[in-house]
């Protein structure tokens, strides 16, 4: 694969995975993240381009992908990965989290297709892949804020998608289940599902990008289980929910296990 690709919040997790498993494919990669200290890191540790990136920013987002072009030539992929999830009961919520997830998860994932479609609608090329999650279509107790983040993050790729799909650009979302980093620290999986790997979800960008698709949900046979279960009453849906734990899984997590997760996506 010889494209070139930025990647944000890549310092750690589903972002470095795939920054990995795209360079192993023999792509140009250039990561950028609000933590300098662990993106220049993971950029050492990969020997790629590592930059400071606020997603929420366009003057600092338009630097990145200027100078992610400057050092590695024109882009052909950029990958919206940055995101945060606060967890708990609606009304414990804070305006402040509420903001803050909003303003990283929809504003900065639509700021950065909007970037790059500047750069690739006259180009007549490119590819915007952005990260959302089995989250934005299947909603939780504990995870309404985190929940209509994602889907709001699936309602904009899709209709950006519809709107360029005539003019070269692809517009995509990737809907990863539970994945096995910081963002799901002290929670417990869904009674008898095992957790993806970081490397897991990295494939499926891996794949994507090779096919480019609207919507892929990650594992693949959750996808389908979704599409079935759209068919359920609302009585069904709960009664799966409640057999995965699911409607306990984001109220009675372990704060402390989370404290180190909860301090980081506060702080930035
Ligand atoms: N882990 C999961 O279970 C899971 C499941 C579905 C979707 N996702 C999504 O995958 C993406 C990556 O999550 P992860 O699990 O790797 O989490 P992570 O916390 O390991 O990594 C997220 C990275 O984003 C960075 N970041 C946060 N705010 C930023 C900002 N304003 N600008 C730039 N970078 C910023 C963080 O510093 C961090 O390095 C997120 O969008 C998340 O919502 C994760």
């Amino acid at each position: 694969m010889s494209k070139v690709i930025a990647i944000t919040g890549a310092a750690r997790g589903i972002g470095l995975a795939t920054a990995r498993a795209l360079q192993a494919k023999g792509a140009t990669v250039v990561i950028g993240d609000i933590d300098e200290t662990a993106v220049k890191e993971a950029a050492g540790s990969l020997g790629v381009t590592g930059l400071t990136v606020d997603v929420t920013s366009r003057e600092s987002f338009t630097a990145f992908l200027d100078a992610a072009e400057e050092s590695a030539g024109r882009l052909d992929v950029v990958i919206n990965n940055a995101g945060i999830m606060p967890i708990g009961p609606v009304t414990g919520e804070t305006d402040a989290d509420a903001r803050r997830c909003i303003d990283i998860n929809v504003h900065g994932v639509m700021l950065g297709t909007k970037l790059a479609l500047d750069r690739m609608l006259p180009r007549g090329a490119g590819h915007v892949v952005n990260i959302a999650s089995v989250a934005g279509v299947m909603f939780t107790p504990g995870l309404a804020l985190y929940n209509a983040s994602k889907a709001a993050v699936l309602a904009f790729t899709e209709a950006a998608r519809l709107e360029v799909q005539d003019r070269g650009v692809h517009v995509s979302a990737l809907l990863p289940t539970f994945t096995n980093t910081d963002l799901v620290a002290g929670t417990s999986s869904p009674k008898g599902q095992k957790n993806c790997e970081p490397e897991d979800i990295a494939a499926a960008v891996v794949e994507l990008i090779g096919r480019p698709r609207p919507q892929v949900v990650v594992p693949k046979k959750l996808g389908r289980q979704l599409r079935l279960s759209a068919l359920f009453s609302d009585r069904a849906k709960q009664a799966v929910s409640r057999r995965l734990g699911l409607d306990k899984i984001f109220l009675e997590y372990d704060p402390d296990a989370r404290k180190a997760y909860d301090s980081r996506i506060r702080s930035g």
